[in-house]
């Protein structure tokens, strides 16, 4: 089982270029921010989170991961970046294989600050190609073109041992044959990790305001589950294995960030709309850091951090987030840590619950361990509606 007392630093940088119309994260476009302010109160918050963690069932202690998502982390000054690495490794310490990843978007602009952020420290880069098709690119609302995605993908992979690209699938009119194509261009990098996604359309967004008006934006269910078995036998003729829903990677080379939200471990988050965990000895801590960037940015100078809601989890929170999460894993979820973390050893659904989702062989319980197979991660959401009813 893996180590349940890994601690990883989560650090959100809300800002973009300009907002894309599928993009329903925290992101914002502003023309002016003062970087010194923002520089100050994340290293704040950073200290605020340190303190946190020594209440925790573990304690202070080393970070095995630290991961700068966003909004657009490619664009926060070098500076800031290197200046919070300096500050997490002083007050944490880092485990001696820490993972330290920057997510960066390929425009030219973000691409000239990649061996700054190698210098700062990062040593894994997640790059949003989204598509390597212009025109694909000009329906997404990108600022880059498939060429200089590449060139960034090229760079990256000169400066940093570990790069990873997200690729977005399932367009309108998205034929089998474009989608292979693409894959198979993409796969032709010999990269250890890719983030393959299907297009979704997420309330609040620009999309979902042009598909409330009729407008077809993606692939129906049938023709998204073709492409999905595509991409599963693709990626695995190339080594990469299907480990979580959306992410293939090489055996070892999984994102280990994002491993601890998936299997229910701990990890710290801050700047605007971050959220946290900590393991305590009475239950889960989890943390929401407030969304607005201004308002963070007011709440830190006020009070020396931005968390919104900070509460203890109760047990059949927990069994659901461990399910949510660890049924996206290839590996499944462990049912010892249904005790571990929710200190009750009685499973959160019932044998009739999880009979009929056995017997259709879209789960497997095998000793310890309860898995979604390939047809059932197909169907997640029916599933967790399944067994979490009451
Ligand atoms: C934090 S976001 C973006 C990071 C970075 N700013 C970028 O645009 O490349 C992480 C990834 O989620 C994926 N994503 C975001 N919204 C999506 C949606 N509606 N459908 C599918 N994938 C989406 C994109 O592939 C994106 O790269
Ligand atoms: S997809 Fe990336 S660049 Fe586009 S708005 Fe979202 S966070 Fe910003």
């Amino acid at each position: 089982m893996p180590n349940s007392s890994q601690l990883g630093l989560y650090i959100h940088w809300p800002f973009c270029l300009s907002k894309c119309p599928y993009c329903d994260f925290n992101s914002h476009v502003a023309s002016d921010i003062d970087e010194e302010a923002w520089h100050k109160a994340l290293v704040t918050e950073l200290h605020h989170m340190a303190e946190l963690s020594d209440h925790s069932a573990y304690g202070r202690r080393p970070l095995s991961s630290v991961f700068f998502g966003g909004g657009t982390p490619s664009l926060m000054p070098t500076k800031i970046m290197s200046s919070l690495i300096t500050e997490a490794e002083k007050l944490f310490g880092f485990m001696a294989d820490i993972e330290i990843t920057a997510e960066a978007n390929p425009t030219s602009v973000e691409t000239a600050k990649l061996q700054g952020f190698q210098q700062a420290g990062v040593n894994r880069v997640s790059l949003g190609v989204q598509s390597l098709d212009d025109t694909a690119l000009s329906f997404l609302g990108r600022g880059h073109s498939a060429n200089e995605a590449i060139k960034a993908l090229e760079l990256s992979r000169d400066l940093f041992d570990r790069v990873s690209i997200d690729l977005i699938y399932g367009l309108k009119d998205q034929s089998v044959a474009d989608w292979e194509g693409q894959l198979s261009k993409a796969l032709s990098f010999d990269l250890d990790h890719l983030s393959l996604y299907q297009l979704t359309i997420e309330p609040g967004t620009q999309f979902y305001s042009r598909a409330r008006k009729g407008e077809v934006l993606n692939l129906d269910d049938d023709a998204m589950a073709d492409l999905y078995l595509i991409t599963e036998t693709q990626t695995a003729a190339h080594g990469l294995f299907n480990y979580e829903v959306s992410n293939y990677a090489r055996s070892g080379a999984q994102s280990r960030h994002n491993l601890l939200y998936w299997r229910c471990q701990d990890w710290l988050g801050i700047g605007p709309g971050a959220h946290g965990r900590l393991t305590q000895i009475n239950g889960r801590r989890e943390t929401v850091t407030r969304r607005s960037p201004q308002g963070w940015l007011t709440q830190i100078k006020d009070k020396g951090h931005g968390v919104s809601e900070s509460v203890v989890d109760d047990q059949e929170a927990i069994c659901e987030e461990i399910l949510m999460m660890g049924l996206r894993l290839s590996e499944g979820v462990p049912l010892s840590r249904l005790s571990q973390l929710a200190g009750t050893s009685d499973w959160p659904f019932t044998s009739q619950q999880i009979e009929p989702l056995i017997s259709e062989a879209w789960l497997s319980l095998e000793n310890d361990q309860l898995i979604a197979n390939f047809e059932g991660r197909l169907r997640l959401n029916y599933m967790l509606q399944a067994l979490l009813a009451s």
